[in-house]
């Protein structure tokens, strides 16, 4: 065993959490010891924590609960505010976090316990707003239109939104209690809005956008787009979304 490697094994990360056994208990906070290995991160932390649950000061307590998938910073879910800043936990690195690191969950969201909370109103709102290219059918729909290089280019940035809450989290205007669907969602909206066949659906689009809690809501602050984990462009995407609801509502107007 190397000299900086006896080093690592007696160092210790001192993890802060913040504890909430269900959405109607009492939080507190919690604070663990684990023995630092390189490259770790805040989910293999956790890990740890979960199978040797006992806190600085010596108490038996229960696994802390989070949630998690993909490991890659793909499904989003395992997104909790890190020493501040919303970010996903299995792509926040210890060693690049100041010490002791403090885990809560995301606001917004309906806790359901510790870090753990549940993002359905996201996944609903995207179902409002029919965030899918219609396209269902058994029978041979043969080649898809094509579609220019400049708007792929456009588009493949706002395909890779993760649905993590992150933009959610952030945003003034998006609170647990009003209906602002908020600016992934209206990303979304321009995304499939812009596809050929997705363009079906824009008009249904448009008049979920129009209502309370629509494009409208947004104060353009640009809180969202700091925190996008993907660099997903949306000041442009509710920009091009507002526009297209104007000419929308313009349109509706002279065909009264
Ligand atoms: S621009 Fe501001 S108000 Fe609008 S969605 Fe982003 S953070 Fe929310
Ligand atoms: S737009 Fe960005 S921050 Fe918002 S849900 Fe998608 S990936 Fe997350
Ligand atoms: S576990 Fe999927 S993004 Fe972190």
């Amino acid at each position: 065993m190397t000299a900086s490697s006896t080093d690592a094994a007696a160092r210790n990360v001192r993890i802060r959490i913040r504890r909430q056994d269900g959405p109607d208990k009492p939080h507190r906070w919690e604070e663990f010891d684990v023995p630092y290995r390189a490259n770790m991160n805040i989910i293999s932390s956790l890990q740890w924590i979960a199978a040797h649950p006992r806190t600085v000061d010596g108490n038996d307590v229960t696994p802390p609960v989070w949630d998690s998938g993909c490991l890659e910073e793909v499904c989003g879910a395992c997104t909790m505010i890190i020493n501040g800043k919303t970010r996903q936990s299995c792509s926040a690195l210890v060693d690049k976090l100041e010490q002791p690191i403090t885990l809560e969950p995301m606001s917004k969201f309906p806790l359901v316990r510790d870090l753990f909370v549940d993002r359905q109103r996201l996944f609903n709102d995207l179902k409002k707003v029919k965030a899918w290219v219609p396209i269902d059918g058994t029978y041979d729909l043969g080649p898809g239109p094509g579609i220019s290089e400049k708007l792929q280019e456009e588009r493949y940035p706002l395909s890779r939104c993760i649905s993590c809450g992150c933009c959610l989290e952030a945003c003034p205007q998006y609170t647990p209690v009003n209906k602002f669907v908020g600016a992934a969602v209206i990303s979304q909206v321009r995304l499939f809005n812009d596809h050929p066949i997705g363009a079906a659906l824009k008009e249904e689009r448009l008049d979920a956008m129009m209502e309370e809690g629509g494009v409208a809501d947004c104060g353009k602050a640009g809180n969202c787009v700091e925190v996008c984990p993907k660099d997903i462009p949306l000041l442009e995407s509710i920009a091009a979304v507002q526009r297209q609801a104007t000419v929308y509502a313009i349109k509706r107007f002279f065909s009264k």
